[in-house]
């Protein structure tokens, strides 16, 4: 939700902050802007990418040794040149971008133009800028304090960054809510929304925290107060990130890259964790709360979109494996909806980018409650990885796709083990089938890999059925979370309309539906209701629609009444979402590219979605 970066140092700021942008980009794209220090403040902005940006700057100003730039993602105002981020304030001399939401900004810019203000865009945002302003003229501070002056007033999330052209080395930077980065170079410094426009300068990185204000400003160590205007003492840590991880490598697309890399980031999810030769499942990061996860009578999971899905089969799994009732709560209903919790609930929040508003609010609001609360999430040092009391990192590496794949994935990864891990420590399965399962969890990397082989095969499914308007998804069991999954990842990418049904609730509606143009994705691999799901496809037969079949490695009987059957390997019940779903990503992948959809960036999304 907007990506903002800012640099001040040696180097010429402009080549630094495009460059930031375009790796920030999945975090909002409709439109872009810079603000370039060069005597004066001079900003630049369009509708558009920041590569209509580019465009837009040709032949402008653009030297500059210090700036800032920002890739949006509207709350406030439809995306257009006015709206689009930096916000001068009157005079020019001050600027600010913004990520996030003032929630009293109408009464902010009520206030303010009853003082004389003129507004010229409709965002939440100018309303900082002549703040800031107003507080600089009349109280005669420093650039810093009426910055934190102003962040008493408002209300809301943000990650802001401020310039003044009075003070023309220093970047006065400041979060709540909103994640925000700085990095560290040897004579540079540079903020982002995140680490991946800043790894290839400096591993050194400091996460802000909420409510603290940085100044940077050349050649002069980082200073960081807080809102309320306490000194806290920057903490530098080292990112381990890899440029490679942030490139596309030679793929179409970064959502093609990140489905391949699935056997890695798998692998990577349970090195050192799964031990299969000692019989032992170990997560670290938990550890301390393992007898609470024993003990638990219930267990919440939280979560939005995809990672909801994972939720549910992490539900499945644990009730199933470890025998503990679980919940699992959109992280949006879950915050409203004043929950009964009790103080030995375990809430487990999940998040690839560890930056969901809801999903932070809901831990908030569980924590409020005394219960514990762990995070699973990809991005480390996120702000939810840092508001859990425990959790677990899913180790997918970096991921750009809007559409998210192998953080899915990865995540139900975590969730298996958690599961298997409290069933071999309650012993709710027998010694001789826990170890069965943890030599079967280790060989889905290479089931996925197989499954990776099926591409072409996919492609030509998609050929055929990639102009139709509407579809369905259909599983049971496991696979229902899976026809959830794989729904979503069509409709996001490909806006074709697609619904995830439990099979046997067609019947209960969604049949009506049904007509010799309907596709209707089923997951039958043979487990606990394959023959049930065999009805449910008879029932879709009768009623002329075409069924593609995701189905386990020889299996006869569907393909005998499918259109087409996707043959996956054999595994365990609870093992199949972890590789049911990779065929449906790449089935989701050709028909987008077939569309000529823009498969990274699909319309009105953004992959970190920051605000409520
Ligand atoms: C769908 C997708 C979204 C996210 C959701 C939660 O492909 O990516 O539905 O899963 O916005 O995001 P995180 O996991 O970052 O909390």
């Amino acid at each position: 939700m907007c990506g903002i970066i800012a640099y001040v140092g040696p180097r010429q700021a402009y080549p630094v902050l495009i460059k930031g942008l375009h790796r920030l980009e999945y975090r909002g794209y409709d439109s872009a802007g810079i603000c370039l220090m060069n005597k004066n403040l001079n900003i630049y902005k369009c509708k558009g990418k920041v590569s209509d940006l580019e465009k837009h700057v040709k032949g402008e100003d653009i030297g500059g040794t210090l700036g800032m730039a920002h890739t949006r993602w509207a709350t406030h105002g439809e995306p257009n040149e006015v709206n689009a981020h930096p916000h001068f304030s009157q005079d020019k001399s001050l600027a600010v971008i913004h990520n996030g939401i003032i929630e009293n900004y109408a009464t902010l810019r009520s206030e303010l133009k009853n003082r004389g203000y003129k507004f010229v865009s409709d965002t939440d945002t100018e309303v900082l800028a002549h703040l800031i302003y107003d507080i600089l003229k009349h109280e005669k501070v420093k650039l810093e304090e009426a910055v934190r002056i102003a962040l008493n007033h408002v209300i809301g999330a943000y990650a802001i960054v401020v310039l003044s052209k009075d003070n023309p080395d220093k970047i006065v930077a400041a979060r709540k809510g909103s994640p925000m980065v700085i990095g560290v170079g040897e004579d540079e410094y540079f903020v982002a929304s995140d680490a991946t426009p800043i790894i290839e300068y400096t591993n050194n990185v400091i996460f802000m925290n909420d409510e603290e204000i940085a100044v940077i400003e050349r050649d002069r160590p980082i200073q960081i107060r807080t809102v309320r205007n306490q000194k806290k003492t920057p903490y530098v840590q080292k990112m381990e990130m890899s440029l490679t991880a942030i490139e596309k490598g030679g793929f179409d697309h970064f959502m093609l890259k990140e489905i391949y890399e699935q056997p890695r980031s798998l692998r990577d999810s349970m090195r050192g964790r799964l031990l299969v030769n000692q019989g032992v499942i170990n997560l670290g990061g938990i550890k301390e709360y393992e007898q609470k996860l024993l003990n638990a009578k219930r267990i919440i999971i939280t979560a939005c979109g995809t990672s909801w899905h994972a939720g549910l089969v992490g539900e499945y799994l644990i009730e199933d494996l470890a025998r503990i009732p679980v919940e699992v709560e959109y992280s949006s209903e879950f915050r409203y909806r004043n929950p009964i919790l009790y103080e030995d609930d375990i809430i487990i929040a999940i998040s690839q980018s560890g930056e969901t508003a809801d999903t932070l609010a809901a831990i908030e609001l569980a924590k409020s409650k005394g219960a514990t609360v762990l995070g699973i999430c990809n991005v480390v040092g996120s702000s939810i990885a840092r508001a859990t009391h425990a959790g677990v990192y899913t180790h997918a590496g970096p991921e750009i796709g809007v559409a998210s794949t192998k953080a899915f994935t990865a995540q139900v990864a975590i969730l298996t083990m958690m599961a298997l891990k409290i069933a071999g420590s309650k012993g709710t399965i027998p010694r001789s089938k826990f170890q069965r399962y943890l030599t079967e969890l280790e060989a889905i990397p290479d089931k996925v890999e197989k499954i990776l082989t099926l591409d072409d095969q996919i492609k030509e499914i998609a050929e055929i059925y990639k102009d139709v308007k509407n579809s369905i998804y259909l599983g049971r069991g496991y696979n229902l979370p899976v026809a959830y999954e794989g729904a979503l990842k069509l409709k996001e990418i490909s806006y074709i309309h697609a619904e995830g049904y439990p099979a046997a609730e067609m019947k209960h509606g969604p049949i009506a539906l049904i007509d010799e143009q309907m596709p209707v994705v089923v997951i039958a691999t043979k487990n606990g209701t394959y023959d049930k799901v065999i009805s449910n496809i008879m029932e879709v037969k009768a009623r002329h629609g075409k069924i593609i079949a995701v189905v386990t490695e020889g299996d006869e009987q569907v393909r005998a009444l499918a259109d087409h059957c996707i043959e996956i390997p054999e595994t365990e019940d609870f093992l199949v979402p972890l590789i049911a779903t990779v065929p449906l990503q790449l089935l989701s992948y050709h028909i987008a590219v077939m569309r000529h959809c823009n498969v990274d960036q699909p319309r009105n999304l953004a992959k970190s979605v920051t605000v409520e």
